[in-house]
């Protein structure tokens, strides 16, 4: 059958999508798949009808949470990935986090932020640094971490040119780790080391910067790399998310993981994560991108 890979869309995070959904475009087709390129930011979403399945390749609002996954279920086109909650809940780093502590998952204390905080008391209960974020975006855009009390307003107000919800969460000083989930399995763990110049894992790191150090294997022992995916598939199936995705977490100095967020649509550039956990597991491009794809005939 006919497959659409919906990739573009009009999130802040459209020209990640563009490369990552030409990634997967290029490998589907590469295997032979009827794959073509459906831009929902070019048109309209009921042509999607056309196809027999969609690989969903957006990131971000409008594509990524949950929105159109409502409308793939409407139209009644299978798609690739979680469903509409989960896909929904993903996206808002906030309602994550309150769903984690829920189910007594550990991940890092947080605040919401408003125009008229007490921002010396955001900094008395969570201490510095703390990272600011918006809570409906991707690729750590209007995200700072902030080390010193006078900065806290301002990276608010930039964050707020993102989304109006803001958080603000405890810095956890220590290691970063991705765990790139593939159907109902974990692949081997990613350690991110992102040159000091960065501070963390930002945008510039993610995608420009040929400075990030990815390390796989990871470094952690054994048993410690088994805890942290048994860890990462307890905070996916909490989510309700399904078929692919990646957990965001760290490590901190006393060995405690922390669960940071989970993307429903990760990236899936050639600088991306999700292709290099794969690589780790013995799957290639094209295989992964089939793997994910053959989800939606389950
Ligand atoms: N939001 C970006 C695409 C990621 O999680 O990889
Ligand atoms: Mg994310």
């Amino acid at each position: 059958g006919r497959v659409a890979v919906l990739f573009g869309g009009t999130s802040a995070e459209r020209e990640i999508s563009l490369i990552s959904g030409q990634a997967v475009l290029d490998a589907l087709r590469a295997a032979g798949v009827n794959a073509e390129a459906f831009d929902p930011a070019e048109r309209p979403i009921a042509e999607v009808t056309a196809y027999d399945r969609a690989f969903i390749v957006l990131h971000g609002r409008g594509g990524e949470d949950g929105t159109m996954q409502g409308a793939l279920d409407l139209l009644g086109v299978p798609y690739t990935g979680s469903g509409v909650l989960a896909s929904a809940l993903g996206m808002d780093k906030a309602r994550t986090k309150q769903l984690w502590l829920g189910c007594g998952l550990p991940t890092p204390a947080y605040r919401r932020l408003s125009a008229d905080s007490d921002w010396a008391a955001v900094v008395a209960e969570l201490g510095l640094p703390v990272m600011v974020k918006p809570v409906r975006e991707g690729s750590s855009i209007g995200m700072r971490k902030v080390e010193v009390l006078e900065d806290l307003q301002p990276a608010f107000t930039f964050a707020a040119q993102f989304d109006d919800e803001i958080i603000a969460e405890r810095w956890i000083t220590g290691r970063e780790y991705t765990i790139v989930i593939l159907g109902d399995r974990a692949l081997p763990v990613i350690r991110l080391q992102p040159h000091q110049s960065h501070g963390f894992y930002d945008f510039e790191a993610k995608y420009h910067a040929n400075d990030t150090q990815y390390l796989c294997p990871c470094g952690l022992a054994e048993a410690d790399e088994a805890r942290l995916q048994a860890l990462a598939l307890e905070a996916f199936a909490a989510v309700g998310a399904r078929g692919w995705g990646r957990i965001d977490a760290m490590q901190d100095q006393d060995g405690n993981f922390w669960l940071l967020e989970v993307n429903t649509v990760p990236g899936m550039t050639d600088h991306s994560l999700v292709p290099m956990a794969a690589r780790a597991a013995g799957l290639d491009f094209s295989t992964l991108a089939l793997a994910i794809l053959s989800q939606t005939l389950d």
